[in-house]
């Protein structure tokens, strides 16, 4: 049995004698008839192996003939010579092992022989076959009211089975994140060699991807950041398009994909090689936290723990190096951190970059299990332009005003949030003039495996000293 049919058997577990419908990506244009770079969707890869646009998967574990459908775009010798080779039905059947294909057209037809019987649908509504299947079920009604046939009264959600499925790894599914990872690796070595003051951000950036491509990768598993100075300290900056400047931090948040399976690196450095004092400084206490964390990551450990463990020990240098007004406890209770450290400590890795799984199982933080993969990944940044900050003196639950935020909505929330610390107390805190514009985050990617937990980018130099020689060679 190959993976994929490995894979489908597992979720059949959860399918029972019910149909699982799984869309595959779509297109999307950018104009005419040209379109965005596609790249399958992860969850129809995991169960497919197929990475043709318009094609859906249906999962009939206890049909007797058909347990495994695909619809497929037919053969068609026109666009195959305008756009590609397409494995048409008959590819579906003998590469792709599906009991059964069809063309994606007669999708309305077909599905139909599936849903009448089945109680229990597994589709995730919001995807592009809203009105195929929900209209489809309506125009089936009938046969219940008047006839008695079972028909489809249950619409679950496959994501929550199939994210349990995806967070636990194979070791085939781990040896691809580890070669995406080697190849990151490679990608930000030469990224460092490269930079300096006067290039552009994307000249960096075409170092890096090019030996990506050149090492085996056929994308990025997300949009290459690559910040300079006070970009660095925009989270999710991928204009990258400044010209470096002597003196500048770089920070660089990109990787590879393989075998559909992707790395997620972040490495700061100085471009001209050698960090300044307070950059050293900065970037020393980002290295602490970071390393402390992962110093943390075993089988039992919570993904709560790698983040409580992060956060307090960003949180003491923080206030070392004088960006916080008050003590541990209360820097810690009032979140005043957060001013510069605002998102995670990290996210489970894996075919997405942000992978599927959630970090929460119930009320509880999710433990630790073999096959896990995730980053580690604290950041300090400190706003370019604000002299001053003032700190709210209120403690908070950061987990509950965040639950809020999803509840009421993020407008409505912030707010109240504002509202609640309306009469609060604050102090205002002068950040120090040699700290402001740093930008420095350093992620590394940990896989769980028997022998434990293993840094799969640990051979990316991250000591300062270590960094500066890169850079300098
Ligand atoms: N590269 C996205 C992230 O670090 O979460
Ligand atoms: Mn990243
Ligand atoms: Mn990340």
């Amino acid at each position: 049995m190959d993976q994929f049919a490995h894979r489908r058997a597992q979720l059949a577990e959860t399918i029972g004698d019910g149909v699982a419908i799984i869309p595959a990506g779509r297109e999307a244009t950018r104009n005419d008839d040209v379109h965005y770079e596609f790249r399958q969707d992860s969850n129809f890869y995991f169960l497919t192996g197929f990475t043709e646009p318009d094609a859906v998967a249906v999962l009939h574990p206890s049909h007797p003939t058909e347990p495994y459908t695909l619809f497929v775009r037919p053969r068609d010798r026109e666009m195959e010579i305008w756009n590609g080779y397409r494995a048409g039905t008959e590819g579906a059947v003998t590469t792709f092992g599906a009991d059964q294909a069809y063309p994606i057209n007669d999708l309305s037809d077909k599905l139909k022989d599936h849903l009448i019987g089945t109680e229990t649908v597994f589709y995730r509504i919001g995807g592009p076959l809203d009105s195929t299947v929900l209209g489809m079920i309506q125009g089936l009604e009938p046969l219940a009211t008047r006839y008695g046939k079972t028909i489809p009264t249950r619409i679950v959600d496959p994501a929550p089975a199939l994210a349990e499925l995806r967070l636990r790894k194979s070791d085939a599914e781990l040896e691809h994140l580890r070669r995406a990872c080697d190849v990151s690796v490679l990608g930000h070595q030469a990224a460092m060699r490269f930079a300096t003051p006067g290039a552009l951000e994307y000249q960096v950036q075409s170092a890096m991807e090019s030996v990506f491509r050149q090492e085996g990768s056929p994308r990025n598993g997300y949009p290459s950041i690559v910040a300079s100075g006070p970009n660095a300290t925009i989270l999710h900056y991928t204009e990258n398009r400044r010209q470096i400047q002597d003196g500048d931090l770089v920070l660089i948040d990109a990787a590879a994909e393989c075998g559909y399976f992707s790395s997620d690196i972040t490495r700061t450095f100085p471009a001209n090689g050698t960090f300044t004092a307070p950059q050293r400084a900065v970037y020393e206490v980002v290295l602490a936290a970071q390393r402390a964390s992962i110093a943390r990551a075993a089988v039992g450990t919570t993904h709560r723990d790698m983040h409580e463990t992060a956060k307090q020990v960003l949180t003491e240098g923080l206030i070392d190096l004088g960006l916080l007004p008050n003590g541990i406890e209360e820097s810690l209770s009032m979140h005043h951190y957060r001013e510069y450290f605002m998102h995670g400590t990290g996210h489970w890795l894996g075919m997405d970059v942000h992978d599927a799984g959630s970090v929460q199982v119930g009320d509880d933080s999710r433990v630790l299990e073999v096959g896990m993969s995730f980053t580690v990944e604290p950041g300090i940044y400190i706003d370019p332009d604000r002299e001053t900050v003032d700190f709210a003196l209120v403690e908070y639950d950061l987990d509950a005003r965040y639950e809020r935020r999803y509840r009421m909505g993020r407008d409505a929330a912030l707010k109240l949030e504002a509202e609640e610390n309306k009469d609060a107390r604050s102090i205002t805190h002068e950040i120090p003039a040699e700290f402001r514009g740093i930008g420095i985050r350093i992620e590394d990617d940990i896989a769980m495996t028997h022998s434990g937990a293993v840094n799969l980018t640990g051979a990316l130099a991250v000591d300062p000293d270590d960094v500066e020689a890169l850079c300098q060679s």
